[in-house]
């Protein structure tokens, strides 16, 4: 006979729903260790609690779940929950911790690292887990999956009646509205929010009696035992297919790679060829054109005689100037969408607005479109204060790389300040399309690899939004992989900033492909299987 396989049983349903006392005694009937899940986003919130958190503030949320060790032990006739060593399984019983629970259990990082915990105490299988994700999120690949319902009248009655047990006054309403706000709040948040996986068995418990709803569990996760050893099908958890994605817009723009194949054309045998400074935030491309015979000067006064490409980003007014002095045939790769910033801040500067360009100082972009201004254009980067300006009236640009968000939330201050604001949205659509797909991918991946140069803004900001969501590897080449482990990933997003040639893109894709137990490789973009192609 075939030993009996160890499956992933994986209960989810709304609050109160009749869940625990299920699990732990279907768990004892299978012999399979019980967890409780809900209990770790409880002792999250006693934690935050104790130390007085306000769990709106991520800055302080991620350092506490970096001080915060949580154990759980199945002690037979349920969990006991160690909350750095000290049982906690009583404290987190109260409706205050539920309601702190619900609202820090949206949070994405103190997501990961409870997923985390529970990956590692479910994979080998023999578990029956309960929440509120486990078959959507946790263990999508879970072989029996059920999701109980149960009227909200029923629930509240039966959550009343355990307080009391436990000596927690409180009154019937109280109870009934707090089971409504819980789950509209965990059925709502963006993260794994509380449904039913497409495969889940739904039970109804309103009119059955708890052994009624053990025994009816127990009798089809029997069958399913069954059939798993019939099969001879491992545990599908540990067997796993990873599903790794690339995000739409993903690589060169427009500009980008208008600026290559223009370097690329270049004339390298009757002149010497520069381009002046870096010609795209990518050291590979870099190393290449090098190879060209196109070398990089960082200074236009050096220049001489020669042939300079003038890079995507644009140059200053008076690197131009020093440029034409020097004799130099300039090809100018400046992006179109730079070009049109540059025009667009010439013609508000001689209506005479100070002008306001949200950027960074230190960019090559916005330096260059600084030489267009005067003594009343600045720059301002991200969550900088406001300069100083006397004038009543003001015109914002911003840098073709921003954040829209960004861009909004500064009209929004300035709005307070200015009379008349003129907003020229010179934020290029590219990388408006980029961000937005970067951001879907990563809310629905377990990790995020970004690449591209570490020094490339509009990658850094893709790293930055994707972060949000879920872990976020920034690499710049597929080496970077080496020595990352990505067995805990299920769904793994690529993403790439626009200076970052399909080729990479390619080898990162294929040495993810073999890390994930894969050993096909691609050899096109086009054979990488794209995140919700509709979705932008
Ligand atoms: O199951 P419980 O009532 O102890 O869970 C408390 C909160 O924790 C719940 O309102 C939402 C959150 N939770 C979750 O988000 N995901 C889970 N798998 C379990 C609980």
């Amino acid at each position: 006979m075939l030993p009996k396989r160890k499956i992933i049983v994986a209960i989810d349903g709304p609050a109160a729903s009749g869940k625990s006392t299920t699990a732990k005694l279907l768990a004892q009937k299978l012999g399979y260790v019980y967890i409780d899940t809900g209990a770790m986003y409880r002792a999250c919130a006693l934690q935050a609690k104790r130390e007085r958190i306000s769990i709106d503030d991520l800055s302080v949320i991620i350092p506490m779940l970096e001080r915060i060790d949580i154990k759980i032990s199945d002690a037979g006739n349920g969990n006991i929950i160690w909350l750095n060593g000290e049982d906690v399984s009583q404290q987190i019983r109260t409706p205050e911790i539920s309601a702190t629970a619900s609202a820090i259990s949206a949070i994405p990082c103190v997501r990961y690292k409870m997923v985390d915990l529970q990956r590692n105490l479910g994979k080998e299988g023999g578990v029956v887990l309960e929440g509120r994700d486990i078959g959507t999120y946790v263990f999508p690949e879970a072989e029996a999956k059920f999701f109980m319902i149960a009227d909200l009248e029923v629930r509240a009655k039966h959550r009343f009646k355990e307080l009391a047990e436990k000596g927690i006054s409180t009154n019937f309403e109280d109870v009934l509205q707090e089971l409504k706000t819980r789950d509209e709040a965990d059925a709502n948040r963006s993260l794994a929010p509380l449904k039913p996986a497409e495969d889940a068995i739904l039970i109804d418990t309103s009119n059955l009696t708890i052994e009624e709803q053990v025994q009816k569990i127990y009798v089809i996760t029997c069958k399913i035992i069954e059939k798993a050893g019939k099969n001879n099908i491992g545990n599908k958890a540990t067997s796993k297919k990873v599903k790794i994605r690339l995000a739409n817009y993903s690589g060169y723009c427009f500009g980008v790679k208008r600026a290559i194949q223009m370097a690329k054309e270049a004339n390298v045998t009757e002149k010497q060829v520069y381009t002046l400074g870096e010609l795209i935030h990518n050291p590979g491309i870099v190393r290449e054109l090098e190879e060209q015979g196109i070398h990089i000067a960082n200074n236009a006064a050096e220049i001489k005689n020669s042939t300079v490409i003038i890079r995507s980003h644009g140059i200053t007014k008076e690197e131009y100037k020093i440029l034409k002095k020097n004799h130099n045939e300039i090809i100018d790769a400046t992006c179109p969408y730079v070009k049109r910033t540059h025009k667009i801040l010439q013609q508000i500067v001689k209506e005479g607005y100070p002008v306001l360009i949200l950027g960074d100082k230190q960019h090559p972009e916005v330096t260059g479109l600084l030489s267009y201004g005067n003594d009343k254009t600045f720059a301002i980067g991200e969550d900088e204060p406001i300069p100083e300006i006397k004038e009543k009236r003001l015109a914002i640009i911003a840098q073709t790389t921003q954040k829209i968000e960004k861009l909004q939330e500064l009209v929004c201050k300035l709005l307070l300040t200015f009379s008349e604001l003129r907003v020229f949205n010179t934020i290029c659509l590219a990388t408006t399309q980029r961000q937005k797909a970067t951001v879907e991918l990563a809310q629905a991946s377990d990790a995020m690899f970004v690449i591209g140069g570490l020094n490339s803004s509009n990658t850094r900001a893709l790293a930055k939004m994707s972060s949000v969501y879920c872990p976020t590897y920034h690499i710049e080449d597929d080496k970077q992989l080496a020595p990352v482990d990505i067995s805990q990933y299920r769904s793994i997003g690529i993403t790439a900033g626009a200076s970052t040639p399909e080729e990479m893109i390619i080898k990162v894709y294929n040495v993810l492909l073999q890390k994930s137990g894969d050993f096909k490789t691609v050899t096109s973009i086009e054979e990488i299987p794209m995140f919700k192609e509709e979705s932008c």
